[in-house]
C-alpha cells in the first residue's frame, strides 16, 4: 500500500517509522511518504492561508496551493468544474472562483453526491487513489471504514490547518472522479488533521495481511465482524493477584464455558457502556443464550 500524507508540519509523521508501522514499511507491506504542503507555495512567505470570504475568526486554507500538491501526487491535469442545476445549494461555486485557472484546461460536470462514497467492506483492492482528509464537522471514522481502506492501493491524506480548508478542494477531487473521504475522529476540536490522520493510518495499517504477530488478535477485538460488542476483560497469570481472583471459568480448560462466559461479559459490557452498538445489532444472528444476556 503506497500512503502519501500532505502536512505542513510533516516532520510529526516521523514516528511512522518506528514501532509495527516501521517494520511494516522496512518489509515492503506499506511505504509512507510525508510532503510539506509548503513545497507547492510560490511566494516568499510561503503562505498556505487566508482570510475565510464571508468573514469570521481565523485562516482557511487555500485551494490553490492544494490543487498543485494534490495535481502532482493524483497526477491530474488541471481543470475547470461547470457548474450544473445539481448545484444548488452550492451557489456559483465555479462562476465566482477567482482563484481558478480557466485557461488550457478541459471542463467537467459536478455530480450531485458530495458525501463520503456508501460504506461497503469489500474484500478487494480499491481501483485508484483514496483521497481522505480529517475534518472534526465529518462523518465520524469507524472501524469498518478502517478495513475497507485496508484494501485500497494509494491513500494520500491532507492536513488541514487553522479553520480548516476551501470546502472546494474535496468537491473539486471527486468531480475528477476521485474517491473522496472526509472523516472525524471524534466529537472534539484538534488544532489540525495530523493526530487526526495517525489515529487513521494506525487503525488501517495493522488490518494490513503480515502486519501483526498473530492475525487472530483483530478477529476478535472490538468492533470488528457483523455483531461488534466491545471487547470481554483479559487477564494473565498469576490466577490471584493482590487478592484478585481471575474469574474460575478461565481456569476450568472449558473452551465452551469460556466462550460463553466472554461473550456474556462483552454483551453486559456493550450494553452498560455503549448501548448505541446494542441498538445496532443484528437479532438474527444472535444465538438463543445471547438474548438470555
Ligand atoms: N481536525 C480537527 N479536529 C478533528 C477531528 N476531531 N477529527 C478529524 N480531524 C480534525
Amino acid at each position: 500500500m503506497k500512503i502519501d500524507i500532505v502536512s505542513v508540519f510533516p516532520e510529526y509523521f516521523e514516528v511512522l517509522n518506528l514501532s509495527l508501522l516501521g517494520k511494516a514499511q522496512t518489509k515492503g507491506l506499506v511505504e509512507v511518504t510525508a510532503h510539506n504542503l509548503r513545497d507547492w507555495t510560490h511566494d516568499v512567505h510561503h503562505s498556505v492561508d487566508d482570510t475565510p470570504v464571508g468573514g469570521g475568526a481565523g485562516m482557511v486554507m487555500k485551494p490553490e496551493v492544494w490543487s498543485e500538491c494534490l495535481d502532482e501526487l493524483l497526477q491530474l491535469q488541471p481543470a475547470t468544474i461547470e457548474n450544473t442545476k445539481s448545484m444548488e445549494n452550492m451557489e456559483d461555486s465555479a462562476d465566482s472562483c477567482d482563484t481558478c485557472d480557466s485557461g488550457n484546461s478541459a471542463t467537467v460536470a459536478v455530480p450531485a453526491e458530495s458525501g463520503n462514497s456508501e460504506k461497503t467492506d469489500t474484500a478487494q483492492s480499491s481501483a485508484g487513489p483514496v483521497l481522505i482528509f480529517p475534518n472534526p464537522s465529518a462523518p465520524l471514522f469507524t472501524q469498518q471504514d478502517a478495513t475497507e481502506l485496508s484494501h485500497a492501493d494509494h491513500l494520500l491524506f491532507g492536513c488541514g490547518r487553522y479553520e480548516g480548508y476551501d470546502a472546494r478542494i474535496p468537491q473539486y477531487y471527486r468531480a475528477q472522479g476521485i474517491d473522496v473521504r472526509e472523516y472525524s475522529i471524534g466529537d472534539y476540536v484538534l488544532n489540525g488533521g495530523e493526530v487526526a490522520v495517525s489515529v487513521m493510518l494506525e487503525a488501517i495499517t495493522r488490518l494490513l495481511p503480515g502486519f501483526m504477530g498473530n492475525a487472530e488478535s483483530i478477529v476478535e477485538e472490538s468492533y470488528t465482524g457483523e455483531n461488534a460488542l466491545l471487547e470481554h476483560r483479559q487477564y494473565t497469570k498469576p490466577a490471584e493477584w493482590r487478592g484478585i481472583k481471575v474469574p474460575d471459568v478461565l481456569l476450568s480448560g472449558n473452551h465452551a464455558k469460556v466462550d460463553r462466559f466472554r461473550r456474556d461479559e462483552a454483551l453486559q459490557k456493550t450494553d452498560e457502556l455503549r448501548p448505541d452498538l446494542i441498538e445496532a445489532l443484528d437479532c438474527t444472528k444472535l444465538d438463543k443464550a445471547d438474548r438470555k444476556t
